[in-house]
């Protein structure tokens, strides 16, 4: 999935979708250290293994010259409840990503520089990845995330399009000397 450009709903800026490689590891673990407290981040070495395993689904946003977000995801087959142990942090992408056999796209990251947040960016960047995952895989149906119930805008940008809650994850995400916060998973079609 090469390099292709969407517009923004303000219609002012542009992203442009790359496939991530590894010399975007750095920029990644900055963007993942900006977007996710210390205890909800992954391993740099679990994001390795994300772009090499499915660099098509492993994509580098870019606004002109800045590299202003990421998204990454994985394919599995058809999981009508998803649990807990589908979402673990620093999970290994090969445990269940199948290319082949798969229906559903699990979201397993995205977020954008704290710079460009507020603008619409974020329903742009989702957008424009899932038309491009749902082009070259053809056999996907469906579209699977978790989310912190606490994460309001990621929240409102996931309802605005489309996904709706099927499960909740009572204390899934554990912060050292904090409450433990809920995970709701959300899914939709993969073509509204
Ligand atoms: C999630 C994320 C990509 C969204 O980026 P964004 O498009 O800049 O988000 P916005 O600030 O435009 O907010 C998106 C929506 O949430 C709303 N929103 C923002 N903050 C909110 C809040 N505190 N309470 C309620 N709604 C809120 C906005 O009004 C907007 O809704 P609208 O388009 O209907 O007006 C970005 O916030 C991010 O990278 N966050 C950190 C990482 C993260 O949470 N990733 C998601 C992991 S599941």
């Amino acid at each position: 999935m090469p390099n292709r450009a969407i517009h923004t709903r303000a219609d002012n800026a542009a992203l442009r979708l790359v496939e991530a490689t590894a010399h975007d590891l750095d920029r990644i673990m900055e963007l993942e250290r900006q977007g996710f407290a210390a205890g909800h981040q992954e391993l740099r070495s679990a994001y390795a293994q994300r772009i090499a395993t499915f660099p098509q689904g492993s994509l580098m946003a870019w606004r002109g010259s800045d590299c202003v977000g990421c998204v990454f995801s994985e394919i599995w087959r058809a999981t009508p409840q998803p649990d807990a142990t589908h979402f673990t942090l620093g999970h290994d992408i090969r445990e269940r990503h199948d290319p082949v056999l798969g229906t559903e796209l699990y979201i397993s990251s995205m977020t954008l520089a704290p710079s460009v947040r507020g603008q619409g960016l974020g329903a742009s960047l989702l957008t424009g990845f899932l038309e491009d995952v749902a082009r070259a895989f053809p056999g996907l149906t469906s579209v699977l995330l978790l989310v912190n119930a606490n994460w309001a805008a990621a929240r409102r940008m996931y309802a605005d399009a489309g996904f709706v809650e099927i499960a909740r994850l009572d204390r899934f995400f554990c912060t050292q000397g904090a409450e433990p916060q809920e995970g709701i998973v959300m899914r939709r079609k993969m073509r509204p």
